[in-house]
């Protein structure tokens, strides 16, 4: 029997319409997956993993322990190595998910009498592992980089040269597809003293190798955080610094230390995918292009049906159009599926109330013609 305060709790996410289920439908048009450049389902990514893997005699199906016993490979020490030298960072330490490295880097790195200040809007995983730190912790307004600076100062001005800053955002807000102005928080943590760390989840891949690396601003940033489930289409992250601070959450991460790691075919299919990303870069008919081209003419498109007031500005893949009250993103949603158009609707609590939104996730293999229905019939069901 499920004990009653927790039937209480999932009786009120159904009260609120917020109930939340797993389902499968892969039969509609895809604007909803991470998958930005069609990179999970390539034959050609997967076949390379594939052969890499049977090349080198690493025939095994899982890595026998954690990365401190067993588990370690020549492979993880290669994709490592590959990752920083491509990224452009001293060290990178691969975790199994971006959300055990946004905790395992959070719960760790900010000590007692450290203070945090962070995004509103930031990830779970970011919260999460800020939940466990000991330090004391602060949100700022979403982008709201006059906000941040106000708070670095008054923290400074209390003279305690001890206390450790550190600055928490994303490059790309995987709730509203925006992005902070990069430079000037690069600034802001320089003037305060302050640690910048910058999850960069839903920029690798669009936005070339991140925000950070496109603005040549590695230097600058204590930390990166770069998944591999979303633009890499595959799974995992790595967190991107010096290699003191690798050599630090290889001794203190509980995530990093306490799990088994990767298998040498995951890790075979993280370095072919990074491979493929460095190719295409340099493609003209690249994924990364056609991304890219179908970002412009969303835009295009939803200026021509006259939606643009209803969006959140963003550049990005990520896309929402805010339609307030869970009843009503759902309806919307529900009335996109019937005409075969995969749109999640994302609700409150995941979002503020009254902010409830349609995210439209783009990707390279979106055609034009996809495009233009999903919008014209959203332009229909929102008047
Ligand atoms: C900004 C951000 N960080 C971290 C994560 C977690 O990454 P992963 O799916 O690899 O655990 C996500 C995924 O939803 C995300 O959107």
């Amino acid at each position: 029997m499920l004990p009653k305060k927790l039937h209480k709790k999932l009786e009120n996410r159904n009260a609120n319409n917020a109930f939340r289920q797993l389902s499968a439908d892969s039969s509609l048009v895809d604007f909803s997956s991470n998958d930005y450049l069609g990179f999970s389902k390539s034959e050609v990514i997967f076949d390379k993993a594939h052969q890499y893997v049977v090349d080198n005699n690493l025939k095994q199906n899982g890595a026998t322990g954690s990365r401190l016993l067993s588990g370690n490979t020549d492979l993880y020490i290669k994709v490592e190595a590959d990752i920083s030298t491509i990224n452009n960072s001293e060290a990178a330490l691969v975790f199994n998910s971006g959300y055990d490295a946004n905790v395992g880097l959070l719960s760790s790195v900010p000590q007692r009498g450290d203070v945090i200040f962070y995004d509103e809007f930031a990830h779970a995983s970011i919260r999460d592992g800020i939940n466990i730190s000991n330090a004391k912790n602060y949100k700022f307004k979403h982008n709201d980089l006059d906000h941040l600076e106000e708070k670095c100062q008054v923290e400074r001005s209390k003279n305690q040269s001890e206390t450790e800053l550190y600055v928490v955002t994303e490059s790309v807000f995987s709730m509203d597809g925006d992005s902070p102005d990069i430079l000037r928080l690069t600034q802001i943590c320089t003037t305060y003293n302050a640690h910048l760390i910058i999850d960069e989840a839903h920029a690798l891949g669009v936005f070339g190798n991140g925000l950070v690396q496109m603005h040549h601003l590695e230097d600058v940033v204590f930390a990166r955080i770069i998944t591999f489930g979303k633009g890499l289409g595959c799974h995992g992250a790595t967190i991107l610094g010096a290699q003191n601070l690798k050599d630090y959450l290889i001794n203190f991460s509980r995530p990093f230390i306490y799990t088994t790691a990767l298998p040498p075919h995951s890790l075979a299919t993280i370095a072919t995918a990074y491979q493929e990303l460095v190719t295409q870069s340099d493609s003209k008919e690249s994924q990364i292009k056609k991304l890219e081209k179908n970002i412009s003419f969303f835009l295009s498109e939803y200026k021509r049906l006259h939606l643009h007031d209803r969006f959140i500005k963003s550049s990005s893949a990520i896309h929402c159009c805010v339609i307030s009250g869970n009843d009503n993103v759902k309806s919307v949603a529900q009335k996109l599926k019937n005409k075969g158009f995969n749109v999640k609707p994302i609700l409150s609590p995941t979002v503020p109330k009254n902010k409830e939104r349609l995210r439209f996730c783009l990707h390279s293999y979106n055609s034009k013609e996809e495009i233009s229905e999903v919008l014209s019939l959203l332009a229909t069901f929102v008047k």
